[in-house]
């Protein structure tokens, strides 16, 4: 990371509601003067940083930006993954539908550390928040006999291939933070053959099969509790900060007329 001689502190910050940090644009300041190891830290405390205000980049700035917090992940389509809703999806992340929770790069063999997003249009009051769920609140708020059995567990994920992500992993279910050393909940929700174009099939390891329904449903229930929910509805311009080895995260389906498009970077 490298640094600039702005002293973020002087931006108006505002916590967000149950976790999150608002951080909002004073005038003149662009997203680049911005120091990435400061907004890594607030990302840190927060989980999120939503920034407010800033000039949006184009593709090749934001990059850039993203160049500057680490190593970015590169995909077959490159390293700007456009979200736009598509007419006729091949992915449920171009359908309107809702998105379950999950961890970016599943698949990928360099977990991301950070995610980032800009937007650059969006109808607020349509539906299609963003969902991010904190996992470490999760599981430090689960009784102690329970976090022991999830700590026996592990899940194999397997997809098929129809975007730029597909295979087959298996994961522990609690997994340690690597740079806060914090113990988190790594889970991807199941995709139903009926309901979604690509499903996402389980396979939980270490405990038995008849109690595998009722610990995915407590699990789930735990996850989805609004305390530890921050659902983000988007706003064109805004940029979005999150750290994916602390939260899970998914998508609230449209509910109306709806425009949206992001861009999304993830960094290693
Ligand atoms: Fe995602």
């Amino acid at each position: 990371m490298t640094s600039t001689s702005l002293d973020p502190t002087t931006l108006r910050r505002t916590p967000l509601t149950p976790f999150g940090l608002l951080v909002e644009a004073s005038d003149g300041l662009a997203l680049t003067d911005l120091p990435p190891e400061v907004l890594a830290r607030w990302t840190e405390e927060a989980r999120v940083l939503v920034l407010r205000g800033f000039p949006l980049l184009d593709t090749e700035g934001f990059a850039a930006y993203c160049h500057r917090w680490g190593e970015v992940l590169r995909w077959d389509f490159g390293e700007v993954f456009d979200l736009v809703q598509h007419e006729n999806p091949k992915n449920y992340l171009f359908a309107r539908g809702d998105v379950p929770f999950h961890w970016d790069g599943v698949f990928a063999k360099n977990t991301p550390g950070y995610f980032m997003f800009q937007c650059l249009e969006a109808s607020p009051g349509a539906g299609g928040e963003t969902v991010f769920s904190d996992t470490t609140r999760v599981y430090r708020d689960a009784p102690p006999e329970l976090r022991a059995h999830w700590s026996q567990i592990s899940v194999r994920y397997a997809t098929d291939k129809l975007a730029h992500y597909g295979g087959d992993v298996t994961e522990p279910l609690v997994a340690v933070h690597p740079r806060s050393g914090m113990p988190t909940v790594r889970y991807a929700e199941p995709l139903d053959p009926e309901s979604f174009l690509n499903p996402l099939f389980l396979e939980v390891d270490g405990v038995p099969e008849a109690e595998v329904p009722a610990l995915l449903e407590d699990l789930a229930q735990r996850l989805h509790q609004p305390r530890y929910c921050y659902p983000h509805e988007w706003r064109t311009g805004d940029v979005v900060i999150a750290d994916n080895h602390a939260l899970v995260h998914g998508r609230n389906a449209f509910t109306g007329e709806s425009v949206r498009h992001l861009q999304r970077v993830q960094v290693i």
